[in-house]
């Protein structure tokens, strides 16, 4: 990956994103190619370094999203990074994915579950774990105390970082923490 060129068209958080992505991604054991749902695409930072990793990507947001993180312009970044031939963007509410079940290799927030609507996260978390394959991973990344506290300095009324466990009510699931070096990482899988 070429980290300054990545750096210069999706910001200078990039090398902390990259990290984190990539240490999920360490847990994931994922074949080359394999397929990725990207929920929340906002700027496509998690999309596109995803893609870098030489995976392909499904990502989408709703289209009825008017708030400032979405309907960005990421495909332009995808381009000068090589690799838009390897993201499909499709608008959806993780509400109701419309996806067959178990398609996905992983399902992947990141940066997202705190800026969906509270009462509907139960139902996201179970339309993830519908989405993922059969011991497939769903992965949300949500900012660390650290981090929420700067983009806070810019942003005063950017929500609280969310805790899945809240949200997975009855699902059977087991879950693994990781600390990376900007946001908290939520492993789940089915049991
Ligand atoms: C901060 S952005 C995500 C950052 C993005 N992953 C990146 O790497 O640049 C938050 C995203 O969550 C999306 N979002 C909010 N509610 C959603 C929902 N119900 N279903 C799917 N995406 C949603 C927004 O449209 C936006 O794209």
């Amino acid at each position: 990956m070429d980290l300054p060129l990545a750096t210069q068209h999706l910001g200078p958080h990039f090398a902390a994103i990259a990290a984190d992505i990539q240490t999920a991604l360490a847990e994931l054991h994922l074949p080359p190619e394999a397929e990725i749902l990207d929920v929340g695409t906002g700027e496509g930072k998690s999309a596109i370094t995803l893609a870098l990793h030489g995976f392909r990507v499904l990502t989408g947001e709703p289209a009825t999203d008017t708030s400032h993180y979405a309907n960005k312009n990421w495909h332009s970044a995808a381009t000068a990074l090589g690799v838009a031939p390897r993201i499909s963007f499709v608008p959806f509410n993780a509400t109701r994915m419309p996806f067959e079940r178990g398609r996905f290799a992983a399902v992947m927030f990141f940066g997202v579950l705190h800026h969906i609507d509270e009462a509907d996260r139960p139902a996201v978390f179970a339309e993830a774990l519908r989405v993922a394959a059969p011991g497939a991973a769903v992965i949300f990344f949500e900012p660390s105390t650290e981090t929420l506290a700067k983009i806070r300095v810019t942003d005063p009324t950017h929500p609280e970082a969310a805790n899945p466990a809240d949200y997975q009510g009855a699902l059977r699931v087991t879950q693994t923490r990781l600390t990376g070096q900007r946001m908290t990482m939520f492993l789940y899988r089915a049991a």
